[in-house]
């Protein structure tokens, strides 16, 4: 596209910024990553992503290899000449859970230094809502002003580059249409609205999609616990719920609920937001509390099926981060369940495609092996933390045969389920009524099912 704005900077080559900076330069724009992490940019250059992203090491190799993407550790070489300076440094939470912005004031100055004359700066970074506007001060240079706009980014992991490349809309804030307007054309190739509006909206937009989105995970985990209490079925009653075009199916997977990086970051920052205005934004709260009870909730479930004792028990966890897809183990619902069915004695053997590396500093007390039928052998419940499709997919026929009791407790609700109770299993998931095993068909003959039968709640 000739009036795209090019080169283009991007500050920052964290989960954002690698793939965002990808993604354009795939699309056509001369994309300098810049990045203070010498190692990160050693490791860039061998062509090796630092997360584990679908698609994103083969876009990498290409971009790369074609020199639309450029990796750079000089902020004035990077910087000199871009019409964009985007910048996607952190913004981790204090321990309030406000989110803290000294990356970003630090890049902002930065390009602010090393902006032209038809630069335009762009935060990517999640920032809380009324932080671009109150940036601008910083944005004088030599009696002028450069301008500042904020595109927020909702890309999920595990699907990032699809979701960049399909997005439902892009978001554009800032109080200089023709500043705004230009940024728009680097998105002009993606068949998807541009939401032109004031910076503080478009803040605004990011948090109440991923807090709007949270809370939708928290009511179905709540209505879970009312499943478990009347009989019913939470994935028949989320399917007719999502059925109403109004309200959609998706977020309504009921289990371990939200981790990652972004959603209880995110919520909190939004929660923080409205205080700082003396506003009492008691939905939020609810959803983390919520949140919070599905991993309790589920150890006290994993400890009633076990009689109540879980000292000496082996439990085999299949999963550790916070969702299938990614390496990611940031408020992994994982950690927390592991710690907790430790400090109660049990011993913990759990295993991940992908996350080990990731989780083996969070978890010293665990046992971390990578297959997962050393994983489940010997096993006195195994539970699903994690909804691999391996996992899935396991022969859990061979899986029945490793066991020391068959119980099974899956915290998604993504196994299937007859198979299980076919095999002898004693299957119990979130939401849903506990399922006993049936007349044996087991792969081993002779030995009987173990699990004792529970009520849950
Ligand atoms: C999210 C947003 O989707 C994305 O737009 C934003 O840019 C970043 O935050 P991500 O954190 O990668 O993306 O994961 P997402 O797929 O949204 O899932 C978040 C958490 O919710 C996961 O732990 C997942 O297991 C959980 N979840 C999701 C449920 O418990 N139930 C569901 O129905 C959906």
């Amino acid at each position: 596209m000739a009036d795209r704005p090019n080169p283009l900077c991007m500050v920052g080559a964290g989960y954002v910024g690698l793939v965002t900076a990808a993604c354009l330069a795939d699309a056509g724009v001369d994309v300098r990553l810049l990045d203070i992490d010498a190692a990160r940019l050693a490791l860039l250059r061998r062509g090796r992503a630092p997360i584990h992203e679908p698609l994103l090491d083969e876009l990498l190799a290409e971009v790369l290899a074609n020199g639309r993407l450029e990796l750079h550790e000089d902020a004035a070489t990077a910087m000199d000449g871009a019409q964009i300076i985007m910048l996607a440094v952190g913004t981790p939470p204090l321990g309030d859970g406000r989110a803290d912005l000294t990356q970003v004031r630090a890049a902002l100055t930065q390009a602010v230094q090393h902006a032209g004359p038809e630069t335009v700066i762009v935060i990517k970074s999640t920032v809380p809502p009324g932080t671009t506007a109150s940036l601008r001060s910083l944005c004088r240079r030599n009696g002028r002003v450069v301008p500042l706009a904020v595109c927020p980014e909702f890309l999920a992991e595990g699907s990032a580059v699809r979701d960049f490349r399909q997005p439902p809309q892009v978001v554009i804030g800032g109080d200089d249409p023709e500043a705004c307007k230009r940024v728009a054309l680097l998105f002009g190739h993606l068949d998807a609205p541009v939401r032109i509006t004031d910076s503080t909206s478009a803040e605004l937009i990011k948090y109440g999609v991923n807090a709007f989105l949270a809370l939708k995970i928290s009511f179905i985990n709540e209505m879970a616990q009312l499943c478990e209490y009347t009989g019913a079925d939470v994935s028949s009653v989320a399917d007719g719920i999502g059925t109403d075009e109004r309200i959609g199916r998706a977020f309504l997977g009921a289990g371990l609920g939200f981790g990652g990086s972004c959603f209880p970051k995110d919520v909190r920052a939004l929660d923080q937001a409205a205080s700082y205005h003396g506003q009492n934004f008691q939905l939020l709260r609810a959803a983390v509390e919520v949140n919070q009870q599905a991993r309790s909730r589920f150890v006290a479930k994993i400890q009633r099926a076990l009689n109540g004792k879980l000292a000496k028990r082996r439990i085999a966890v299949l999963g550790l981060s916070f969702k299938p897809g990614t390496d990611d183990v940031r408020q992994a619902a994982s950690i927390d369940v592991i710690r907790h069915l430790e400090d109660l004695g049990a011993s913990v053997v759990a295993t991940d495609p992908v996350a080990m590396a990731n989780a083996r500093p969070l978890l010293p007390r665990t046992d971390l092996v990578d297959d997962p039928y050393a994983c489940i052998a010997g096993a006195d419940a195994v539970v699903v933390v994690t909804e691999w499709p391996e996992y899935v997919a396991l022969d859990w026929p061979r899986a029945a045969t490793l066991v020391r009791r068959h119980l099974v407790v899956d915290g998604r609700n993504c196994l299937p389920v007859d198979q299980l109770v076919d095999l002898g299993f004693t299957y119990i998931g979130v939401g849903r009524p506990i399922r006993k095993p049936r007349p044996l068909k087991r792969a081993k003959p002779g030995s009987k099912p173990r699990a004792e039968l529970v009520a849950v709640p």
